[in-house]
């Protein structure tokens, strides 16, 4: 983990360890409770879903596995069509394509980067059961307005909380917004449990078949009998030690991200063509990532930076490209999606990084873009 820093390289993301967290998973392993039973899956679970405010919440393999797990406990399946925005991780579209369902793509807000709810009043058809909603890069997504649309028109709303721990729309916690929400704690995540993923749910009935569906849908009296197809998206004790010891600093690790994004902020602000993240009136942006745009970028210019500054000893990465380009989906008429994703960067923005270590980085992406 500290390979990058001693070869000189600022690493976009990097997981912050400390004490407590050996101390937890030294504990579960010496415990012997090393697979899906034990301790730490219980507080793990118990105190997310306090942090998220539900009434419960269900430790996962991942966060793919959470999404998918969610959609089949509401019987989403072929001939069902589901909208997610065409800016997101892949995982929100093949977590739907796995169900046999098919994901419908739509447009985002230029300035949120999150579902255009407009959009997705366009998108409805009679096969359509759900809408996930995606808090992109930490900001959250227009809840009011998608829970609007969803009750008007009798669809689901899965909440994909993967990038957005703590975030808050109109003063209520992501995940508890929707239907169900689903986080993940992949290592470059705002906690992480190293892989791990989080449903989280008011619903009793949609409770109970998630968590049958996530051990096999095994019988709670009848061992070993099964009446339904499940599947194994367990995570594990030693997972949750981890993710318990990350969840008691959650409060230090959303101060650090506001504090970075501000540094960010008061130092590329008056830069002529740069943009950084935008956050909305209703919401509370916990800055997963630090967004960079540059007016005017094509794909080409986006990916020169991106060089020169590997090339500075800088890591950074491109924001995710349309989904609905990729060859195993369907092309969609998504224009806002087209424009922005070729023009946005993320830049390194983890707990460790040093006030001077993003004055570099500012510094460097001014004169690599010719200075003030
Ligand atoms: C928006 C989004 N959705 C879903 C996922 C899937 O999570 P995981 O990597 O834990 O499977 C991720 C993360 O990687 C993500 O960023």
């Amino acid at each position: 983990m500290y390979l990058s820093i001693m070869n000189n390289f600022i690493p976009i993301s990097m997981p912050s360890i400390t004490q407590k967290e050996i101390e937890y998973v030294n504990d579960a392993v010496k415990s012997g409770w090393v697979s899906s039973l034990g301790k730490y899956i219980e507080l793990f679970e118990k105190s997310f879903a306090e942090f998220s405010n539900t009434k419960y919440a269900i430790a996962v393999s991942n966060g793919t596995t959470g999404l998918h797990l969610a959609l089949e406990a509401y019987g989403i399946g072929p001939g069902d069509e589901v909208i997610v925005p065409d800016l997101t991780f892949i995982a929100t579209a093949n977590a739907v394509k796995h169900t046999g369902a098919n994901p419908v793509f739509v447009d985002i807000e230029e300035t949120t980067l999150c579902i255009d709810p407009e959009s997705i009043k366009k998108a409805i058809t009679k096969n359509t059961k759900a809408i996930i909603p995606v808090h992109l890069y930490g900001h959250p997504a227009n809840m009011a307005l998608i829970n609007s649309i969803a009750k008007e028109n009798g669809l689901l709303v899965i909440e994909d909380a993967a990038e957005a721990h703590g975030a808050e729309f109109n003063g209520e916690r992501v995940g508890s917004l929707g239907d169900c929400g689903v986080f993940s704690f992949y290592g470059n995540k705002i906690i992480t449990s190293g892989e791990g993923g989080m449903i989280t749910t008011n619903c009793d009935d949609f409770y109970q078949k998630a968590l049958r569906l996530r051990d096999h849908a095994m019988d709670k009296s009848k061992r070993y009998w099964h009446s339904e197809i499940g599947y194994n998206y367990r995570m594990t004790n030693i997972q949750a030690a981890l993710g318990v010891a990350q969840l008691e600093r959650i409060d230090s690790f959303l101060k650090r991200k506001k504090e970075i994004f501000d540094i960010y902020k008061l130092l590329l602000n008056n830069i002529p063509r740069l943009h950084l993240n935008f956050t909305s009136i209703e919401a509370k942006n916990v800055y997963w990532m630090v967004c960079l745009e540059v007016e005017g970028y094509e794909e080409a210019d986006r990916d020169k930076l991106i060089n020169d500054l590997k090339n500075e000893g800088i890591d950074s990465r491109p924001y995710f490209y349309p989904i609905s380009d990729m060859p195993m989906y369907k092309r969609a008429n998504t224009p806002v999606v087209h424009k922005v994703y070729k023009r946005g960067i993320n830049l390194p923005s983890y707990f460790d990084i040093s006030e001077s270590d993003i004055k570099y980085v500012c510094d460097k992406i001014i004169s690599l873009l010719g200075g003030r």
